[in-house]
């Protein structure tokens, strides 16, 4: 897609991200640069230690790259203090992991509640955000169950809320689906692919899953610590060989 200031939801330039190893260093991210389109859903895909995981870590603001510049909202959020990027990361970005990461003692609805780094949201319209985020991921009826009493795809969904009690701009989901058996790995996909269109919001999914690349917008490819600029369908770039898992 061609995209203008207005509705570009993240813009890497130039991203270069090294971690010191011993005397050495790991390149983990080498010359990146990507745009994602506000209500663009990016499949990123790639063999392990490519840099999928410092990719999103880079763009929700958990990292600052090394070099390069990462633009979301119209600002440069690799120049943030350490303060700014808290707020960036609660009021702007939803994250969700391979393993899910639920409070075990808190329930569902609890679990959308609380916001790590500054305590809980408060009040009757969070409470009614979580209520209604759990109907439409089909949990009303679990909303006061613990994690523990929740099948693998349900806590999935739990975290799926909770990303989006923010009201994020962008999604950014690593290897969602990885835990999860191939029909319910499909159904959460489904599920995330609805929730961000409804929502015109904008995600990146990095998947091993050839299948969940199908509810992309857009496939991209990482290499050694390079991205493709393939542009092209996820369809098209299904049928080359050399995508890794
Ligand atoms: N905290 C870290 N310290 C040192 N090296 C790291 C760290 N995190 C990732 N790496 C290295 O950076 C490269 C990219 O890792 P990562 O972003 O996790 O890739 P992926 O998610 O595609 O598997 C790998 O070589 C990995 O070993
Ligand atoms: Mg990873």
């Amino acid at each position: 897609m061609t995209a203008t200031a207005t509705d570009v939801a993240l813009r890497m330039e130039g991203v270069r991200k090294t971690y010191p190893a011993g005397d050495d260093e790991v390149v983990a991210l080498d010359h990146v640069d990507l745009t994602v389109g506000s209500d663009e859903i990016i499949a990123l895909v790639g063999p392990s230690g490519s840099g999928k995981t410092t990719l999103c870590s880079i763009a929700g603001g958990l990292l600052t790259p090394t070099e390069g510049t990462v633009v979301m909202g119209g600002e440069d959020i690799s120049r943030y203090t350490p303060k700014q990027l808290t707020q960036f990361r609660r009021d702007s970005v939803g994250f969700v992991f391979q393993t899910v990461n639920l409070v075990p003692f808190l329930t569902a609805r609890e679990n959308l509640l609380v916001v790590d780094e500054i305590g809980p949201r408060t009040g009757a319209p969070a409470r009614a955000r979580a209520d209604q985020l759990l109907e439409e991921l089909g949990l009303a009826d679990r909303a006061g169950n613990l994690p523990g009493q929740l099948s693998g795809g349900q806590k999935q969904r739990v975290a799926i809320g909770r990303a989006l009690m923010n009201e994020p701009d962008l999604v950014l989901f690593d290897e969602p689906t990885s835990a999860l058996d191939t029909a319910l790995g499909d159904q959460v996909v489904k599920l995330i692919r609805h929730e961000m269109k409804s929502r015109g919001t904008a995600a990146i999914i990095v998947t091993h899953d050839e299948r969940i690349t199908h509810y992309a917008d857009r496939l991209v490819r990482m290499l050694d610590g390079r991205v493709s600029d393939a542009d092209g369908s996820p369809e098209a770039a299904l049928e080359d060989p050399s995508v890794g898992s």
